[in-house]
């Protein structure tokens, strides 16, 4: 009999002996191992879908393939249909050279393949591809108290802080093996006393704060504990009100890209906080006041990685992570009424969209989509930009974005909303200058 320092149900202890057949067998060690790592207490059952973080064939990660080809030999599937990252290439939207379609067959050679396995053991469906699967028209949108083991860190802090589920920060490979269990590992953000705020954060400025920037600011500072943060109900309706969903899922992403934040409480605005209010404070928290002179601060410190800071950008990404409906139908009416007011019929460097193929079907029935897509000179895609650019060649491109997440894993240059749209519309006097002053 195998024995493990967390405590088994008698099935699961049947699992770990082998009595379930030799696959699930691997699968109950390694999350029990996992589990005992952290001082897991016992195992809880999963009472929502799982989200993947793998979304791409990478030839080179062979064995995680294998392990999937095990599991679908052994009849294993999810507890519950599955949605995935987004695809890292979207060749019908987002067009490539030949050379970067010889790197794209080279580096994603198993994408298909991949795509096959991640059917075989239950994916939702084709268009299950996305990091906001929480968004309505995809619908992996867990309940308030949910157990799940999700492993993408946006959409990790948006389930755990703005719908009240509860899920660690786990790892590709975990993520698969408790869906196969139906079961996670106790410990963490799984617990009462995991979900307590170590921080109180005191947002003390005049107008609502970029989300991208306070998320950020919040992410470095606070790192990976537990943020409870005050000030934001001046501004943000409690629930699943639309700018408290879109200003939340930008902020909870720098958060957990800019440190490993996987939980934040906003007070008045999202569901713990609003049951619990500040007795979600640990007794020792710390106190982090932010002003606009702190995310000034915080925006000049990000790194120029460009050889040639005034150089001419290539590209321009916005959505990372994935828009939502509501954020399509703002970028392309701000970028259609600047292209107008700035004399121009497209944007100075080709300029994507981003978001799930379930949001991107949706905006395309509203009336006179495409009229107003065309109006915008933007196109629409459903890839994840980081994906896209993590290769050398891609890697060169001089991408724009107002994405922190897609700042901090790339060389990609941060630029607020205003200087993002002055940017794209603009001469190229004035871009040079913008750049000069940065
Ligand atoms: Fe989503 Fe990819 Fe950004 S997964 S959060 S679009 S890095």
């Amino acid at each position: 009999m195998t024995s493990m320092a967390m405590q088994l149900t008698a099935e699961e202890q049947d699992i770990l002996d082998g009595k379930m057949g030799a696959t699930l067998q691997r699968a109950m060690r390694s999350v029990a191992l996992y589990g005992n790592v952290f001082d897991a207490e016992r195992l809880v059952p999963l009472t929502g879908a799982p989200h993947f973080v793998m979304s791409f064939g990478a030839s080179m990660i062979g064995p995680y393939f294998e392990m999937i080809d095990q599991l679908i030999a052994a009849g294993l599937t999810a507890n519950e249909p599955f949605t995935v990252d987004p695809r890292p290439m979207d060749h019908a939207n987002v067009p490539t050279n030949p050379l970067e379609r010889l790197v794209f067959r080279f580096v994603f050679g198993k994408q298909q393949e991949y795509e096959a396995q991640l059917r075989r053991l239950g994916l939702k469906d084709g268009n299950g591809f996305t990091c906001a699967c929480y968004l309505p028209e995809v619908g992996n949108t867990p309940r308030k108290g949910d157990v799940l083991a999700w492993s993408e860190s946006s959409a990790v802090a948006f389930a755990n802080s703005v719908l009240g589920a509860r899920t660690n920060r786990n790892s590709a490979g975990i993520d698969i093996l408790c869906a196969v269990l139906g079961k996670a590992p106790l410990f963490g953000l799984l617990t009462d006393r995991g979900r307590r705020a170590t921080w109180r954060v005191e947002v003390d400025t005049r107008e609502l704060p970029n989300a991208q920037v306070l998320g950020s600011a919040i992410g470095m500072r606070t790192v990976e504990d537990v943020p409870y943060i005050v000030g934001l109900d001046r501004w943000l309706k409690p629930g699943l009100e639309a700018l408290t969903v879109d200003y939340l899922k930008d902020l909870g992403a720098a958060a957990a890209s800019n440190g490993a934040v996987g939980l934040f409480h906003v007070a008045g605005v999202t569901p713990e906080a609003r049951e619990q209010g500040k007795s979600l404070l640990s007794p020792d928290y710390r106190t982090y006041q932010i002003d606009e002179a702190e995310l000034e601060r915080v925006v000049a410190g990000y790194p120029l990685l460009w050889k040639n800071p005034a150089a001419e950008p290539d590209v321009c990404f916005i959505g990372c992570p994935h828009l939502s409906l509501r954020q399509i139908d703002f970028w392309v009416d701000a970028l259609a009424v600047a292209l107008r007011r700035a004399g121009r019929t497209a944007p100075r460097v080709p300029t994507f969209l981003c978001a799930a193929p379930d949001v991107l079907a949706r905006f395309q029935q509203e009336s006179g989509a495409p009229q107003r897509l065309r109006e915008s000179g933007a196109r629409l895609a459903s890839l994840c930009p980081l994906m896209f650019l993590n290769n050398p060649l891609c890697a060169r491109k001089r991408v724009i974005t107002n994405s922190n997440k897609l700042r901090t894993y790339t060389a990609a240059r941060f630029l607020l909303d205003d200087d993002l749209v002055e940017t794209l519309v603009g001469e190229k006097k004035a871009v040079e200058a913008h750049y000069a002053n940065v």
